[in-house]
C-alpha cells in the first residue's frame, strides 16, 4: 500500500481536512485498499485532540466527515512508513526537513506543488482568521488531493 502523511502545524485545521479529502477521494475511486493516508503536526501542541469545530463544519459542509480523527505530532518513523510527507505550508515542509534523514527528503514535499494554481507559500493557516479561510482551506485542498494520489499512483513514484 501506498501511503501520504498529511503534516501541518496543529493536526487540527489543514493536515486533518487534507486526511479526510484524500480518504474520500479514495473511497469514492475504490482504491481503499491501494492508498492510505494519516494526518499529522509538527507540533504535539493537540496531541489527541479532534479537528477544530470550524474545520469539522468546513468539510460537512462537503460531505466528509472528519469528527473521528485525532491529532498527533509527527515521529521520526513517519519518514520510513510514508511514501509521501506533505506539508501543508513552506513552514511545515522547512521543519519536516529539519528532521528528515537525508536519504528521505525526496518524499517531502509542498501540498500546493499538487495544485494547479500553486499559491505563494501553500495553504494559509485558518486558525486565527474568519470562517472564509477554512473554505479558501478547502478549496485548495479539492485542488490538490487528485495530484496526490496521482503521484502515488505513477509507476515507481511516491517510494522516494
Ligand atoms: P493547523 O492550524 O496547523 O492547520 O492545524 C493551527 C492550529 C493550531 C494552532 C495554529 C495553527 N495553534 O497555534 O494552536
Amino acid at each position: 500500500m501506498k501511503k501520504a502523511l498529511f503534516v501541518c502545524l496543529g493536526n487540527i485545521c489543514r493536515s486533518p481536512s487534507a486526511e479526510g479529502m484524500f480518504r474520500a477521494l479514495l473511497a469514492r475511486r475504490g482504491l481503499e485498499r491501494r492508498f492510505g493516508a494519516d494526518s499529522a503536526g509538527t507540533s504535539n501542541w493537540h496531541a489527541g485532540a479532534a479537528p477544530d469545530p470550524r474545520a469539522q463544519a468546513a468539510a460537512r459542509r462537503r460531505g466528509v466527515d472528519i469528527s473521528g480523527l485525532r491529532a498527533r505530532a509527527v515521529s521520526p518513523e513517519d519518514f520510513e512508513r510514508f511514501d509521501l510527507v506533505i506539508g501543508m505550508d513552506e513552514n511545515n515542509v522547512a521543519d519536516l526537513l529539519e528532521d528528515c534523514p537525508p536519504a528521505l527528503r525526496g518524499r517531502v514535499r509542498l501540498f500546493t506543488d499538487f495544485t494547479a494554481s500553486r499559491p505563494k507559500g501553500g495553504v494559509p493557516d485558518p486558525y486565527y482568521g474568519g470562517p472564509e479561510g477554512f473554505e479558501r482551506m478547502l478549496d485548495l485542498i479539492e485542488e490538490g488531493v487528485e495530484g496526490v494520489l496521482a503521484h502515488l499512483e505513477a509507476p515507481g513514484e511516491g517510494g522516494g
